[in-house]
């Protein structure tokens, strides 16, 4: 059903304004965020949000300044101001949610100075509001961009959970402090004001552009960072530009950012004319053992990627319903890692018979999961990736990890305009070859695979690795996560180790420690019953049973996986804070999954079932913490217990300290 849409003027649709300035205002279809806009004496623009009756955004700045004696910021004269609306209904091929709502008003303000015209382009919607620049000049043919002036001045301080702003890599601890706490912050930083307002800032449809980040000023006011190019100039472009959006997601609860389309719904449509080749799936993978230090991707003694491991994990995959399996460590160049960052991706080892392999695993209907490691020598890559794509695709490998551990060269940041260009060009090709990505040390996401589904998945946060060789991520990391990282796009978290105190690699004969302090006491911070609960709170098409596969044998648990469905059509967000607990539910064709992990903290969370088709009775199968579970001193204790419900029944759900649960409910034909 279609709903009215309503579009809160206080202007004329088209309206020329000058001498007195007066603000134009913007509102959000349930009329409850408000965006003000407002030129100052020296023209000047700035913004304000609103949301209900409460100021969450106080009057902040808007503009850039650039080289060259192009104004991007001031002594504009507002030429007119025009608004629109959208309510419509679209899918995507895959995702938390199939089915999408993207409903919004929006008002575009056409700003001109003596060298620039700007359009100030703002959509409010129930669940945030978005703005970006368009900008063009007729006075020069290229502009260099040197900061952003944008503010996000909070009318009220508040409490927020981010990572620090950093150039290179987002696989950072997350921080809860105050907003006027933070020294810095990369995007998304999620916050719930004194007022009571969630929201996070983020951006959207970021292209051609370096990230944002947030640096504080004062108070809790911050101001927009770029990632700037070695010589300091923030970003080049032709003689017009246009930024991606910069949002702010509401909501009056935390889980409410959850369950927000904000970012997808400020991206363009699909620009692939099909999709039908895109595979969500889940997969294993020879990986684990080289980050806990048993084997090795370089060729030797103790190398994991040997065919003969394959195929005993192709075997694996076929016995279990898994349809991938990601090879790593299975190409020359593994010797040069950390040193000149060469591979070479059209050469596998020796001890690796590709053709072999792809055959076995064809046979068996499993399907290759390519790698490729760069190194993060963005530069090389691009001189072979049009060879080593075509090479993978002749082989039948369509899905490929990437990697760009290592820093760039030429003093290039992972997260400057030449890198968010470089993780594009990649993404094209593997499209115009009906290929899929899962990046690794990638750009943030920004909501593009609405536009480019064919990107499935990043990491772009502390993964599963960081527990085989550092202090590892602590209990609150994974019930942060929901609320920060994967509020923008899904991530290849890869849980799913159930040798949870890493005791089987540890006194595995190859062992050797390769990475970190060995004297740090390396081991998985959760529960067994929690590894398979972020199954389905760390939303990822493409899902991982991480672990050695001899680590699940004679694991009833792990009956969980094989029933998984990484394709899911629908998803909510049931209960959470961030930082403390999560309950998500997601139903792939008839099946629900419900995941629910906790922090540091043993609680009990109460979940009614009312998500389940009413009057149809389901079996639930319930993996627990035992009652005597603990992360710390009794981890892999769980208990699997059965139980006939509906929709009208309800769910005490009672976690151990670091701990989860994770339920199946099939519907009873
Ligand atoms: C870092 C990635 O996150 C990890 O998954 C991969 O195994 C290593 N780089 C090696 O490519
Ligand atoms: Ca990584």
């Amino acid at each position: 059903m279609k709903l009215p849409v309503f579009i809160t003027l206080t202007l004329a649709s088209v309206l020329p304004l000058c001498a007195k300035q007066a603000p134009a205002e913007l509102t959000s279809p349930d009329g409850r965020n408000r965006i003000t806009f407002s030129l100052d004496r020296q023209g000047r623009p700035s913004y304000e949000v609103v949301r209900d009756r409460s100021a969450l955004i106080s009057r902040s700045a808007l503009g850039f300044t650039a080289n060259g004696g192009l104004d991007l910021a001031g002594k504009y004269r507002l030429d007119s101001i025009s608004f629109d609306s959208r309510d419509e209904y679209w899918t995507q091929p895959w995702g938390e949610n199939k089915h999408m709502r993207e409903h919004y008003n929006e008002m575009a303000v056409n700003l001109s100075n003596a060298s620039t015209r700007l359009t100030v382009r703002f959509r409010a919607f129930d669940d945030g509001i978005g703005f970006r620049y368009e900008y063009s000049t007729a006075a020069a043919d290229s502009i260099f961009v040197t900061d952003e002036l944008t503010e996000f001045n909070f009318a009220t301080d508040g409490t927020s959970w981010s990572i620090p702003a950093n150039a290179d890599t987002y696989e950072l601890l997350y921080r809860g402090q105050p907003l006027s706490a933070i020294d810095n912050a990369n995007t998304p930083m999620t916050f719930k004001t004194d007022s009571g307002i969630y929201g996070s800032i983020h951006e959207a449809a970021l292209y051609d552009f370096p990230e944002m980040t947030l640096t504080h000023t004062s108070g809790p006011r911050f101001k927009a960072t770029l990632t700037p190019w070695p010589d300091g100039i923030m970003a080049r472009t032709g003689s017009s530009f246009r930024t991606s959006w910069r949002t702010i997601q509401t909501g009056d609860k935390a889980v409410d950012l959850i369950n927000s389309g904000l970012i997808l719904n400020l991206n363009p449509p699909c620009r692939l004319e099909s999709t039908d080749w895109i595979e969500p799936m889940k997969y294993i993978g020879i990986w684990w053992g080289m980050h806990t230090g048993i084997q090795s991707w370089v060729m030797g003694d103790r190398h994991g990627a040997t065919t003969e491991n394959a195929k005993k994990y192709i075997d694996f995959a076929a016995a279990n319903g898994i349809r991938g399996v990601l090879f790593e460590g299975w190409n020359e160049g593994w010797q040069n890692w950390g040193g000149s960052q060469v591979f070479d991706y059209v050469r596998a080892f020796d001890d690796f018979d590709i053709r072999e392999v792809t055959d076995y695993a064809r046979e068996h209907g499993v399907t290759v999961i390519g790698h490729h490691e760069t190194g993060a020598n963005m530069p090389f890559y691009e001189s072979t990736m049009d060879e080593a794509y075509s090479w993978y695709h002749d082989l039948g490998i369509n899905n490929v990890k990437t990697g760009y551990a290592g820093g760039v060269p030429g003093g290039h940041s992972h997260h400057g305009q030449y890198g968010v260009r470089h993780y594009q060009k990649v993404l094209e090709l593997a499209a115009s070859k009906h290929m899929t990505i899962n990046a690794h040390e990638p750009i943030k996401d920004t909501g593009i695979r609405r536009t480019w589904p064919n990107m499935m998945s990043r990491e772009g946060a502390r993964g599963m690795e960081w527990n085989a060789w550092s202090e590892g991520n602590p209990p609150s990391h994974h019930v942060t996560l929901p609320f920060t990282r994967l509020l923008v796009g899904p991530m290849d978290y890869t849980p799913g180790t159930f040798d949870i105190l890493l005791e089987n690699t540890k006194t595995h004969p190859d062992f050797k420690a390769w990475n970190g302090n060995p004297s740090i006491p390396s081991r998985v911070n959760t529960t067994l019953a929690k590894q398979l609960a972020d199954w389905v709170i760390l939303y990822s098409p493409v899902q991982m049973a991480s672990d050695l596969i001899e680590h699940y044998d004679g694991h009833p648990a792990f009956q969980f996986f094989r029933d998984f469905d990484a394709d899911c059509d629908w998803s909510r967000a049931i209960d959470g804070e961030p930082g403390e607990f999560v309950v998500i539910v997601r139903r792939a064709d008839d099946t629900f999954f419900l995941g629910a992990a906790t922090d540091e903290s043993a609680r009990t969370v109460a979940v009614g079932l009312d998500f389940l088709e009413p009057y149809r009775a389901y079996k639930a199968v319930i993996y627990a913490d035992a009652p005597d579970a603990d992360w710390k001193t009794n981890p892999t204790a769980y208990t699997i217990t059965e139980k006939v419900v509906t929709a009208s029944d309800s769910f005490d759900i009672r976690m151990a300290a670091g701990g989860g649960q994770a339920i199946t409910f099939k519907k009873i034909k």
